[in-house]
């Protein structure tokens, strides 16, 4: 049976921007009225090239961003105004940014985030441990993060983001930066999140990546969703899911 963990119907997001003297003002559809679900243990692609809004439509799943107008729901709950419900059950990675700690080791990185979500003691212990290794930092826990190689750190991320054993975890470009073995480790962390029946929404600008990934994927183009569906509906006729998706992406902006 189906469970619908994203429903995303007619989202808007408009920013803002304002002239040097605050004088002049214009308004970016960032998201322009996008519409996609979402079923649970898929991993989901979210494409598109930069400046699409892709980052825009994750920020107003995972809660940190307001949509203008529509449907975004996350767990059956509206992602603003019921966020809450919502928060202590998703977690997100935003790749290549920093979010953790460089004057704390990895352990002492997740006990803190563990604090933070109110996990017990005696959950944390086992947790944090097995999470090290699922990461392949448990030879390294006690190190400074300071001293990590950026893999390294992109891994620290992917462990801070299951801390608190997600139902969805949403990835921003995770694998950008990270050496062939260390992006293989990392799409092999990902299928292991699904066989173990969690969701993944994840951006990514390697269509290599998406094919061997995602059950299903929309890919948006300035802020409108241009085309939907599985790897292979996608790719049609072309030889290449990279074909398919320069084309698709050429004919609108043509
Ligand atoms: N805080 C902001 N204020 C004003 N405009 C913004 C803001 N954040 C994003 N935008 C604009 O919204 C649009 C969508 O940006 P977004 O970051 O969502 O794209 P993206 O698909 O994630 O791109 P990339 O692949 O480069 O990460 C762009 O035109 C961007 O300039
Ligand atoms: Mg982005």
């Amino acid at each position: 049976m189906k469970n619908t963990v994203i429903n995303v119907e007619e989202l808007k997001r408009e920013y803002v921007k304002r002239g040097f003297f605050g004088k002049t003002k214009k308004v970016v559809k960032a998201v322009d009225g996008i519409s996609f679900n979402v079923e649970q243990g898929e991993i989901f692609g979210l494409l598109g090239q930069n400046g699409a809004g892709k980052t825009t439509t994750i920020k107003m799943l995972t809660t940190l961003l307001a949509p203008t107008s529509g449907t975004c729901e996350v767990l059956g709950y509206k992602t603003f105004g019921e966020e809450k419900k919502i928060r202590s059950r998703i977690n997100f990675i935003f790749g290549g940014e920093m979010g953790v700690y460089r004057r704390l080791s990895a352990r002492d990185n997740l006990r803190y985030f563990s604090n933070l979500y109110l996990i017990p003691e005696k959950v944390q212990k086992e947790r944090i441990e097995s999470i090290l290794k699922l990461v392949d930092l448990a030879d390294r826990a006690d190190d400074l993060a300071e001293t990590y190689s950026k893999g390294m750190i992109q891994r620290l991320q992917i462990a801070r983001g299951l801390i608190n054993d997600p139902e969805i975890l949403f990835m921003d470009e995770p694998t950008v930066g990270l050496d062939p073995v260390g992006a293989r480790m990392l799409r092999d962390i990902i299928k292991n999140l699904k066989a173990d029946g969690r969701t993944v929404l994840l951006t990514t600008h390697n269509l290599a990546e998406v094919e061997e990934l995602c059950d299903r994927l929309v890919i948006i183009n300035k802020g409108k969703v241009i085309a939907k569906g599985t790897p292979s509906e996608i790719k049609g006729h072309e030889a290449t899911l990279e074909d398919a998706y320069v084309k698709l992406v050429q004919e609108v902006t043509a």
